[in-house]
């Protein structure tokens, strides 16, 4: 069995972010509901179990609560936030409403100095503060090892019973040395090595995707997107020729993708790839759509029907490989004041495995976004995929507001091209979330030399962000700007304006459609 952490997950906000830390201590973690039975959680014999925070109060009338038995499974336990709260509650302690919400940063004092969980730490921390209950009373058998101004239970522990709790929040990034008293948890008292890293995870992986597929052909649309490269590259690595990658050209890549993809994958990786151009059918079936709606749902209908057809091609395959992610599979705890919940789901092309009839393998499916690019890294793939933008699966048509053609296409290929170059040629390009040009359908008067113009509007769309899910523009040097500007305007015919779009998300969107 391999060495392991669960969180037990009580719709916090920052779940994914302690599983995040956890997985930097090169310790694996599973993140799972918290109304996982004791059976499974025995089944999996983790090393240790993490309780996350949540939005609600242990005592309410539908506060999610554990199974029974989880405190007396005698495997390591750490609380969270709620998670302390619910020890008080189930061990014997009592929580009430504070008087005050308390929020933000507070100072903790450590008082026992032994405790395995603030090993090698000052004796004073910053630490961050976000919960409106308290404990009011300790449970039998556990002792106060730190406190903060509001608290005489910022930290607690029963040693003999190896169940500890915080009230604070170690895994934000404003609690400093918060990773260290993780790495307490999970090295010294769940007793885990250094066993998750890239390199043994190829390993792994390789082995269970051979033992899933046997001799069966495997087929994967490669996008040249971050994720299904790396899915790309390590199925190659396991099973070879075996598989098959289909690569539809669509006719709204950017600049030079066609020739990037090949290059890398046809070229140096001897990846068995199928090339379809399908530029053709995809402008005819987008002429004269205007709507966003409507231009997706063409888009990826298309591209169902290009991909069965080159599938086919193929022969009998009988498994579709997909670079899906730990963050889509992870079930969000429904609570409510759970922002995790409401996120939106991915508008990618679905359903393709089921017309297809096909078997899924997803072998990034418990990694991160920036695991899958360490592990592209551990592959060889270059770092013009690894760490590329993200790019829409409908293209530059997303980014053409009002009809897609040919003339329009070239107009903000060739723009967009220049955007990516500048950011390229000044380092920005990799320190920001993404940086593309818009076509607007908005011509207005110009002046060139002695002529009048009448031409198109680019916009500028540059943003930071974590996830996509919120975003804000990036405030990027007036030279840069100015300089972006110049080219297009002189160099992409057609082009007479260039405008900064300067609004966050929400409440726009990072894409214009
Ligand atoms: P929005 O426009 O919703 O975009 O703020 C959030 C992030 O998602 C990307 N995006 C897509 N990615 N298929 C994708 O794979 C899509 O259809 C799609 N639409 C938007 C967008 O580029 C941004 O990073």
């Amino acid at each position: 069995m391999r060495e392991q952490i669960i969180i037990l997950d009580f719709g916090s906000q920052y779940t994914q972010v302690i599983a995040r830390r956890i997985r930097e201590c090169s310790v694996y973690c599973v993140i799972l509901p918290f109304s996982t039975s004791m059976d499974e959680l025995k089944a999996l014999q983790p090393n240790g179990i993490i309780l996350s925070g949540g939005p609600s109060s242990v005592y309410a009338p539908k506060a999610p609560l554990p199974q029974t038995g989880l405190f007396e499974l005698g495997i390591p336990i750490l609380g969270l936030c709620y998670g302390l709260q619910l020890i008080g509650q189930f061990m014997g302690g009592k929580v009430e409403a504070g008087t005050k919400r308390e929020y933000g940063k507070g100072s903790l004092n450590i008082k026992d100095e032994s405790c395995p969980l603030f090993r090698n730490l000052p004796a004073t921390l910053q630490v961050w503060n976000s919960h409106g209950d308290k404990m009011t009373a300790m449970p039998k058998g556990f002792k106060t090892v730190a406190v903060t101004e509001n608290s005489n239970f910022a930290a607690i522990e029963h040693r003999a019973k190896k169940i500890y709790g915080l009230q604070f929040h170690p895994e934000v990034a404003h609690t400093p040395l918060g990773r260290e008293i993780i790495a307490n948890f999970v090295h010294g008292i769940c007793g885990c090595g250094k066993n998750w890293t890239m390199r043994h995870y190829v390993e792994q992986a390789c082995e269970e995707i051979r033992a899933q597929v046997g001799d069966e052909k495997v087929i994967l649309g490669l996008s040249g997107g971050v994720d299904s490269s790396v899915a790309a590259a390590l199925l190659h690595k396991a099973i070879g020729d075996q598989l098959t990658c289909i690569f539809v050209n669509n006719g709204l890549l950017r600049a030079k993708e066609e020739d990037v993809v090949r290059q890398v994958f046809g070229r140096n990786f001897k990846i068995k790839l199928q090339y379809v151009d399908a530029t053709a059918l995809f402008l005819k079936k987008l002429k004269g759509v205007v709507d966003p709606e409507r231009k997706r749902k063409v888009i990826g209908g298309t591209f169902i029907e290009v991909f069965q057809k080159a599938a086919q091609k193929i022969g009998k395959a009988k498994y579709l490989a997909q670079g899906t992610l730990y963050p889509d599979v992870i079930e969000s705890v429904p609570i409510a004041g759970n922002p995790a919940a409401m996120i939106k789901s991915h508008h990618n092309v679905g359903g393709l495995p089921k017309k297809m009839k096909l078997k899924l393998v997803e072998p990034l499916k418990c990694l991160f976004k920036d695991e899958v690019r360490q592990l592209g890294i551990e592959l060889g793939l270059p770092k013009e995929i690894v760490h590329r933008q993200p790019f829409p699966g409908p293209g530059l048509a997303v980014r053409i507001l009002g009809a897609v053609d040919k003339g329009r296409l070239k107009i903000l290929r060739d723009a967009d091209w220049i955007v990516v170059e500048e950011m390229k040629l000044n380092d920005w390009y990799y320190k920001i979330w993404q940086s593309f040009a818009v076509l607007l359908p908005v011509r207005s008067v110009g002046v060139m030399g002695d002529e009048r113009t009448y031409e198109y509007t680019i916009a500028l769309r540059l943003v930071e962000s974590q996830d996509g899910m919120t975003a804000d523009w990036v405030k990027l040097p007036y030279e840069l700007l100015e300089k972006m500007s110049n080219r297009i305007i002189n160099e992409v015919k057609g082009v007479n304006r260039v405008c900064l779009d300067i609004s966050s998300k929400p409440p726009a969107t990072i894409e214009w459609e």
